[in-house]
């Protein structure tokens, strides 16, 4: 559990569209990066390409290399399924299966990949995610009813479940509380920091303080303008991001001065 990823030259097209231009990164293992920037500057394309989810749309196609500790993700004899389920993803709007109980929720994603698991195993597992997504308590005399019966910042730990029941090395969150309320969201918070000790987390967000608090590093992404590609401009420690970044543009838009 918890792998490190090695990103060099990346670029990522819609198309003939290149949206995100030669990103060069490291993500350590048991860390938490965020990656911060304007809308439109190609976070969520990019984070996308890290589990090869972006291939579900028609027409993508990316340059250069992704590595998991050293393996490439994008080798010939890899299949992507297996690449998301090492990499799990959770979105901006939490979208558990609304019919579906919550245990079955939590299951989802084992029972595509095993499904003759024993119910005695099954509720383990049920337990273990539960219990690592801070919801164990508020689902636990539940765990029949419906996903869609939980609150917002109850259904987006009820995905963080889904995500870590497969055991992924890495979890890769896209705006995970911008939908949510702050109390919700400071939940979400403190899970995050509770997770780095297992997984490698990366977070894209438009909150600068979320960004601050809950992250080690800190990734700015921008975007010359309308059509030009989104670029990697600084990747720094956090502390380093908000006080005396090495660009003037990543100063800007830290101090709010743009995006
Ligand atoms: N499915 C898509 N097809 C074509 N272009 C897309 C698609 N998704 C995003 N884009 C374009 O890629 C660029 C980056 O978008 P996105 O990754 O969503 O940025 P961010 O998450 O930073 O707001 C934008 O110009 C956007 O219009
Ligand atoms: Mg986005």
């Amino acid at each position: 559990m918890s792998k490190r990823i090695d990103v060099s030259d990346l670029n990522v097209y819609y198309g003939d569209f290149l949206a995100v231009e030669g990103v060069t990164m490291a993500v350590e293992a048991r860390s938490v990066t965020a990656f911060i920037g304007p809308s439109g500057c190609g976070k969520s394309t990019f984070i996308r390409t890290l589990n090869r989810l972006h291939e579900v749309v028609p027409g993508t196609r990316v340059e250069g290399k992704v590595l998991l500790d050293g393996q490439d993700l994008y080798g010939p004899a890899v299949d992507p399924v297996v690449v998301r389920r090492q990499i799990g993803m959770v979105f901006q709007r939490p979208n558990p299966f609304p019919t579906m109980s919550l245990r079955d929720n939590v299951l989802a994603g084992i029972k595509l990949n095993n499904s003759r698991m024993r119910k005695s195993e099954a509720d383990d597992v049920v337990e273990r995610s539960l219990r690592g997504a801070n919801l164990w308590n508020e689902a636990k005399d539940r765990l029949d009813t419906p996903g869609s019966g939980l609150s917002g910042g109850q259904q987006q730990r009820l995905c963080i479940a889904r995500a870590i029941a497969v055991e992924p090395d890495v979890l890769l969150m896209d705006e995970p509380c911008s939908a949510l309320d702050p109390i919700s969201t400071l939940a979400i918070e403190d899970l995050i920091a509770e997770l780095k000790e297992n997984y490698t987390i990366v977070i894209v967000t438009h909150n600068m303080q979320q960004a601050a608090r809950v992250s080690d590093r800190t990734a700015f992404f921008n975007i010359a303008g309308t059509g030009q590609p989104g670029k990697l401009i600084e990747m720094d420690d956090t502390t380093k991001i908000f006080t005396n970044p090495g660009e003037k543009a990543t100063e800007d838009y830290v101090s709010g001065r743009f995006g």
